[in-house]
């Protein structure tokens, strides 16, 4: 591969890997059952980026199952978005190169909910952080932190180099949290995880004295703390798959009730929302029921957004959850999300999210946040 002779584009996938390979001090390369590809809205890939994955689809192909991390817009319904046309056509351009490189066109950042099924220790080179933190983690499959390169180099070759998550002995926690507080909305997840985020930074968190943990509770606990901090990996005494390993002697948080409580508030900023949007992590099937249930013969009074793959819009569409949902005046964003997509130029300056990795995110874009669970979410889209 290295010497092209596989053709142009695995030579500089190759070229890649090795490169990596060289800065981790890699032993050898191992082979990857999934990638997903991080790296695709135009917002940030810009016109560079296209020219390279232009130049990739001339005779690169995925060797191993492959799926998309969300765009910058939903691929079919942009002109209802607002986006603008010239941003559509360089977009499409870049979905339109993925798909000769024979990705999937996914667009979701819950790969594990839309058919990107991992096993436990299996290898793969997984971009997007949420997803990154959810498989190592919850699944117990092995991945870095890819960015969008280097999956796709894993992509095209079918190898990764051998370093850090791969490896069992860099898997085990660097610092202990108690956990205190109570725990009852996944938004109390995503705030603990966006605490410990900021302290654990690219740590390994073992949390001591949660007795449950949902999907919805797991994924977006995953995002927040890969937001605030660069954390890959966490586990759960008692419910994650690698959880029975040394914690003693580490560095151990409390997470109390006054956590919980501050992370909120600096969740919180001044000012109305204009704009409500949920599903960051994108929205798994429980969340489209809930909604379906809060929206049900309401109907909202500005901008909302239920962001989800379109593989769990159709299992909402079987189970009559997104005629109820759409019937309210909400907008299905499928594809994209309140953060890969231009909201900033889109004229709203208030957002109101269930996530605090959207929080965070569209802080750094420059917009106001309101940090709240769902159930407010839609009072506060529905209200007056
Ligand atoms: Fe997914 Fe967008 Fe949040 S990609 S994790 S919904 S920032």
């Amino acid at each position: 591969m290295l010497a092209g002779e596989q053709g142009h584009a695995t030579q500089k996938a190759m070229q890649i890997l090795v490169a990596l390979g060289k800065i981790y001090d890699a032993e050898r390369l191992v082979k990857v059952s999934s990638v997903q590809v991080s790296g695709v809205s135009y917002k940030n890939l810009g016109d560079a980026g296209l020219e390279f994955l232009r130049e990739l689809a001339r005779d690169g192909k995925a060797r191993v199952k492959t799926t998309l991390n969300p765009a910058g817009m939903s691929l079919t319904d942009w002109k209802s978005q607002g986006i603008d046309s010239g941003f559509a056509k360089k977009q499409l351009r870049v979905i339109d190169a993925y798909r000769k490189l024979g990705v999937e066109i996914t667009c979701t950042c819950t790969p594990y909910l839309a058919g990107n099924e991992p096993s436990f220790g299996q290898h793969i080179a997984w971009g997007e952080s949420s997803a990154v933190a959810y498989a190592n983690s919850v699944i117990g499959a092995r991945t870095n932190r890819e960015g969008g390169p280097s999956a796709l180099a894993a992509s095209l070759t079918g190898r990764t180099p051998l370093y850090g998550l791969h490896i069992t002995e860099n898997r085990v926690p660097t610092i202990a949290v108690d956990v205190e507080a109570q725990l009852r909305f996944p938004e109390d997840f995503s705030a603990m995880g966006y605490f410990v985020g900021g302290e654990a930074k690219d740590g390994i968190p073992y949390f001591r004295g949660v007795q449950r943990a949902s999907l919805e509770d797991l994924k977006t606990l995953s995002a927040a703390l890969a937001s605030s901090g660069g954390v890959a990996m966490f586990h759960l005494e008692g419910l994650t798959p690698e959880f029975g390993v040394a914690t003693k002697n580490l560095e151990t948080l409390t997470f109390t009730g006054k956590e919980l409580m501050e992370t909120n508030f600096q969740l919180n900023d001044e000012g109305a929302p204009d704009f409500v949007s949920v599903g960051c992590p994108h929205c798994s099937l429980t969340e489209l029921a809930t909604l379906a249930k809060l929206l049900s013969g309401r109907q909202v009074t500005r901008e909302f957004w239920v962001c989800c793959s379109g593989e769990v819009k159709r299992q909402g569409d079987q189970a009559g959850y997104s005629k109820i949902i759409e019937e309210s005046g909400a907008k299905f964003a499928l594809d994209t999300c309140m953060v890969v997509a231009p909201v900033e130029e889109l004229g709203y300056k208030v957002v109101a999210t269930n996530s605090a990795k959207a929080c965070h995110y569209l802080r750094n874009a420059g917009l106001k946040v309101r940090f709240m669970p769902l159930e407010e979410c839609v009072a506060e889209a529905t209200s007056g």
